[in-house]
């Protein structure tokens, strides 16, 4: 089995959170949580059959972010209507481009097709949420599929556990304070599955 699509991943991974931020880790953390709360979640329900896919998948999740200008991601806040508007493009642009990779590999290669398939997805919809607040689309409950909540719910806690140049970071208690109260749009067996998979050690060892 050829696995050099996950390679291809996170040199494409790196490439975006060095455009985005300069701060490298962010996707291979993702990855970590993801991984460990795909198998919390495989121990009380069968999960779809991509489910191996999305650990690594989920590196590329901000892949449209390179069609962003730089001087907007790197905006801590205050962002004009276009400017956001923009901002939020990243899931189409995301979509489109893992989209044409994934027709590429159609035919001759079914797994990297499978992959960036799934890649694709959860980079258009790794901002929907199940209570129609979200973006691109604003889907509504089980508009939104799993492997999206399970991104979303990864994505917001390292992001809320990592900080940024302009905001500090918080501890994880704090963080799973503030996605249920603030944030808001999380499901509560998913928020029980990433506690699990942020116990299991450091994430930030090796930034
Ligand atoms: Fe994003
Ligand atoms: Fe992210």
């Amino acid at each position: 089995m050829r696995l050099d699509f996950i390679a291809y991943a996170r040199l494409l991974a790196r490439t975006v959170s060095l455009h985005e931020d300069g701060a490298e880790g962010h996707s291979q953390r993702m990855e970590t949580l993801v991984e460990r709360m795909v198998a919390v979640l495989r121990q009380t329900e069968p999960l779809p059959e991509d489910a191996a896919l999305w650990p690594q998948a989920v590196l590329v999740h901000d892949f449209g972010k390179l069609f962003v200008p730089s001087q907007i991601l790197r905006k801590p806040q205050g962002l004009t209507p276009y400017e956001r508007g923009l901002m939020q493009q990243h899931t189409v642009m995301g979509r489109e481009e893992l989209s044409r990779l994934a027709g590429d590999f159609r035919g001759g290669a079914p797994l990297a097709h499978a992959f960036w398939g799934v890649a694709a997805k959860i980079a258009g919809g790794h901002h929907e949420r199940p209570d129609g607040m979200g973006y691109p689309l604003g889907l509504k409950g089980d508009a939104v599929p799993l492997v999206l909540r399970v991104a979303r719910t990864a994505d917001v806690y390292d992001a809320l556990t990592a900080g940024r140049a302009y905001r500090e970071a918080l501890t994880s208690e704090e963080a799973f304070r503030v996605m249920r109260e603030e944030i808001g749009g999380f499901d509560d067996d998913l928020l029980e599955a990433l506690a699990a998979a942020s116990e299991q050690g450091l994430l930030h060892a090796g930034d």
